[in-house]
């Protein structure tokens, strides 16, 4: 194990420790409650057993969930309980999600359901569950009426973000990850593709502690978190979830900045930035998804959670960034027009 990176969550008693590295899978028995006698491993077929740690001295079971949104649904979180009481987890035990975000986000919740909320340790092997979904508590499933409608803030008591499991993450999952990074340049002010990339991983969850524990509910800067997420939400919705998150994240910075540039927060240099960082750092040149009318992408950004009276966006400005409402249709018809023109 090289150089593993240990980034805290400071949320007082519930504070925890993530841990970034090569290897970093074999920190994650050291992180489960001492006095834990079961462990229900949460995983998928795909993800390699080399991921699942060991757990010494203690009962292990494994449940598989399956792959893609549909499995992320209450269904599935009942069958993991009901698998749960019959190996006999108890408030004790603990719960271990070994996968990307959709397993984090599933296992989570149904560690927080169990008994009413039984610790769970996050081992992330996608990108974008060591950046975003394995880090900060929210933990949620699909209904028909929305994505992730239901669910819980539960912390983990650990994260392991396995760095070595990125070799062989299938590119477009890789790609996703790497929109989510791409928002992490305009959070903060900072030069992160200057970094090795292990340190930038490692940055971006420092960057996501810190605002997770300034606004653990989301009453104020998490929602920073969601930059680039609005437009995001509605080409998700448009395309029948074709295009994947991270794919439309990435197309949703380059909106922020377009808007932001309408409504006279930032310059065109400013736009220019993003562009660099997503073109350019990270190759993200994904194209605006063809049959998504502007109409719709209005009507669906209208609908967007974060939506609090009329359009909300998270924008740049040159103090940094600011959850701004009420923003003019005009504005966000001509970024969109900007958008279209400059990716052609
Ligand atoms: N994924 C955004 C958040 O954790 O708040």
């Amino acid at each position: 194990m090289n150089d593993v990176v240990e980034v805290v969550v400071p949320l007082g008693e519930r504070s925890y420790t993530v841990a970034v590295g090569h290897g970093a899978r074999t920190l994650a028995s050291s992180m489960i409650p001492e006095h834990s006698r079961r462990v229900a491993v949460v995983t998928q077929a795909g993800i390699p057993d080399i991921y699942i740690p060991q757990f010494e001295g203690r009962a292990v079971s494994v449940h598989i969930i399956g792959d893609g949104e549909a499995h992320k649904s209450l269904a599935t979180i009942e069958r993991l309980c009901s698998e749960f009481a019959r190996e006999g987890l108890t408030r004790g035990d603990v719960v271990v999600a070994v996968g990307g975000g959709m397993v984090t986000d599933v296992a989570g919740f149904a560690a927080a359901s169990y008994h009413r909320g039984i610790p769970v340790v996050h081992v992330a092997t996608s990108l974008l569950a060591m950046i975003d979904a394995a880090v900060g508590g929210k933990t949620g499933v699909n209904i028909p009426e929305g994505k992730n409608l239901v669910g819980a803030f539960w912390q983990p008591h650990g994260v392991i973000c396995e760095l070595d499991a990125l070799a062989t993450l299938p590119e477009r999952e890789m790609r996703c990850g790497l929109g989510e990074m791409a928002k992490y340049h305009f959070i903060v002010r900072e030069d992160l593709d200057e970094l090795p990339f292990n340190e930038r991983v490692a940055r971006c969850v420092g960057i996501k502690a810190e605002i997770v524990a300034a606004d653990e509910r989301e009453g104020g800067v998490r929602a920073f978190l969601n930059y680039g997420h609005t437009l995001a939400h509605a080409l998700e919705i448009g395309t029948d979830f074709e295009i994947a998150h991270g794919e439309a994240v990435s197309i949703g910075v380059l909106y922020a900045a377009h808007l932001a540039e309408a409504m006279g927060r930032i310059d065109a240099e400013r736009v220019d930035e993003h562009y660099r960082v997503v073109h350019e750092v990270y190759s993200l040149r994904n194209p605006l998804p063809t049959g998504v009318t502007v109409e719709r992408l209005i009507e669906d950004m209208g609908r967007d959670k974060k939506a609090i009276d009329s359009l909300t966006f998270v924008l740049d400005s040159a103090n940094g960034l600011d959850v701004v409402s009420g923003i003019q249709e005009h504005d966000v018809r001509s970024a969109l027009d900007a958008l279209v023109q400059r990716l052609g």
